[in-house]
């Protein structure tokens, strides 16, 4: 049983396509927030990039206003962004790498080479009372040095399990390395959570990784709501997640 927490950045993907420039649009990342929250999700995770591709900076201020379930702020280890964290305040902050040229968040943060800096933005934003997670590939080395870091979370990249789910063992070796590196990191006092690619199809074997906390899911549940709207399908991941929820 997981806690969900929705990615609405593509929400603002689409608000983008049509309105770069414009103050206003539609649709509205803090109104999809809001539908989440009403449909039982635990919280809303939103990327501000430092291109402003989809999310822009006054979506998270509302989102920090408009929420009463916990705001995620995923953002880059820079000092733009950690000056806003530290006005913003939101409950948990998940520090992810962050290329331009990147579609999306690709691959996991290298905290075993940064730890210096990581772990420095981890206690600055963590003496402000915000919760730091760190998103990681599922590598021992990556845990170890998050421990290091002192961060209270982890986040998992499942993208490579998602990449491997078609095959025919459905992802069998992707769950085995997650297996391990999650109970490492629990056995290290770390909140593990796991996120990346994961959809309606594959989130069922995620149940088999111990330890797992919450999960982030963005793109299969914006991509859902165009048929069914945003309530229904998070409702419908939260039964994946949750068994027994209405
Ligand atoms: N977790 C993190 C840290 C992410 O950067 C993203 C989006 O790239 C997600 C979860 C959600 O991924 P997806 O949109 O593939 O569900």
């Amino acid at each position: 049983m997981f806690r969900l927490g929705v990615n609405i950045d593509h929400v603002a993907t689409v608000r983008q396509a049509r309105y770069r420039d414009a103050a206003l649009g539609e649709p509205d990342p803090v109104q999809a927030a809001l539908t989440c929250e009403k449909a039982g999700c635990y919280g809303i995770t939103a990327h501000l990039r430092e291109d402003r591709r989809h999310i822009q900076d006054q979506d998270i201020w509302k989102l920090k206003e408009a929420l009463s379930i916990p705001l995620n702020f995923e953002m880059a280890n820079t000092t733009e962004m950690v000056d806003i964290a530290s006005k913003l305040l939101p409950a948990a902050v998940c520090l992810v790498p962050e290329k331009r040229e990147e579609l999306t968040t690709e691959g996991g943060l290298d905290v075993a080479g940064n730890l210096a800096s990581i772990s420095e933005t981890t206690h600055r934003l963590q003496d402000l009372g915000i919760e730091v997670s760190l998103f990681i590939d599922p590598d021992p080395r990556q845990i170890d040095a998050s421990a290091k870091a002192t961060a209270q979370a982890i986040e998992l990249h499942t993208g490579a399990y998602a990449e491997a789910f078609p095959g025919p063992d459905k992802g069998d070796s992707e769950i085995q390395r997650l297996t391990k590196v999650a109970t490492q990191g629990h056995e290290l006092g770390l909140k593990v959570n796991a996120g990346h690619g994961l959809n309606y199809e594959n989130t069922y074997r995620t149940h088999e990784v111990p330890h797992l906390s919450e999960l982030n899911i963005g793109h299969s549940i914006v991509s859902r709501s165009i048929a069914v709207g945003m309530e229904q399908a998070a409702k419908e991941m939260l039964k994946l997640l949750i068994p027994g929820s209405s």
